[in-house]
């Protein structure tokens, strides 16, 4: 089976959606699969020329924010201004992110800061940004994109690793805070999904073939397999699930 089937979730019509980093990769995909729902997609991104071919392409219902996500203070505004303009929020998901490899002792503090920045911080500032709008309704989901990553104990990469397990705890933390105004908040783990960008820069043909042999299922997966378990854990079909993880490796862990 390599196109993975469609899945219709008619409460998904209507919702606005956030999404960061939904210029490319597995946040286009998110993008897309929310739109194809009939939902308002909002999404934002450093990548201006992407987003705006994304949004241009999706026509009606897609509204694409510029926004450098390691900017806190401007990620209030911008979520803000978006709310007003095309309405109040009522699913976030938390997918942007730079997988950066660094050499272990080439670490410097401000390089440690500024990958945490952008793996880990902005997305409790997103969800700080959407759960007054959410309280309001008494209802709300939040999926934040993990990463097998922690589990696996990838090398190479340790900032990158400490800030996909923090998002694990932070999921945890928010859903039990936020249990009790009707937000779910679930985190997804994803494998080895192959985008462009993976390709490009870090999976030769020899990883991709230890991937192959460490996953049970032998494909690899795409990013429409990763934005079909965002819309489920969106959609009221998943009312009875928060605090959760989902791993979707193919098998990998
Ligand atoms: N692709 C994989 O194999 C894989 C595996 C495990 C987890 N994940 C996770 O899934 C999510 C999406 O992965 P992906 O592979 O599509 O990532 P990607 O790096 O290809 O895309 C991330 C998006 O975030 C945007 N972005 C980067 N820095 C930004 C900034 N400062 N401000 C605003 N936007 C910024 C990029 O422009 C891009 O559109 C990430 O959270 C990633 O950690 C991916």
């Amino acid at each position: 089976m390599m196109t993975a089937p469609k899945a219709i979730y008619p409460d998904l019509a209507n919702k606005t959606v956030a999404i960061t980093g939904g210029a490319s990769g597995i946040g286009a995909a998110i993008v897309s699969a929310f739109h194809e729902q009939g939902a308002k997609v909002i999404f934002f991104d450093i990548d201006v020329a992407s987003g705006h071919e994304l949004a241009k392409e999706l026509g009606k219902n897609a509204y694409f924010y510029e926004l450098d996500l390691t900017d806190l203070n401007q990620l209030t505004k911008v979520f803000s201004v978006a709310s007003q303009e095309v309405g109040p929020i009522n699913i976030l998901v938390n997918n942007g992110a730079n997988d950066m490899r660094h050499d272990l002792m080439a670490v410097t503090p401000d390089y440690w800061r500024q990958s945490l920045a952008v793996n880990l911080d902005h997305q409790f500032f997103a969800a700080k940004a959407v759960i007054p709008y959410m309280c309001e309704q008494q209802t709300g989901a939040i999926v934040n994109m993990s990463s097998i990553a922690w589990r696996l104990g990838l090398e190479n990469a340790p900032a990158y690793v400490a800030s996909k397990a923090a998002i694990e705890g932070l999921t945890h933390s928010l859903a039990r805070e936020l249990g009790p105004e009707g937000i779910r908040v679930n985190c997804i783990l994803p494998g080895f999904v192959e985008t462009p960008k993976q390709l490009e820069k870090w999976i030769t043909p020899d990883i991709q073939e230890q991937i192959l042999n460490s996953q049970c299922l032998k494909r690899f997966n795409k990013p429409p397999d990763i934005a079909n378990i965002v819309l489920m854990l969106a959609s009221d079909v998943s009312q009875a699930m928060t605090n959760q993880t989902i791993v979707a490796d193919a098998g990998w862990i």
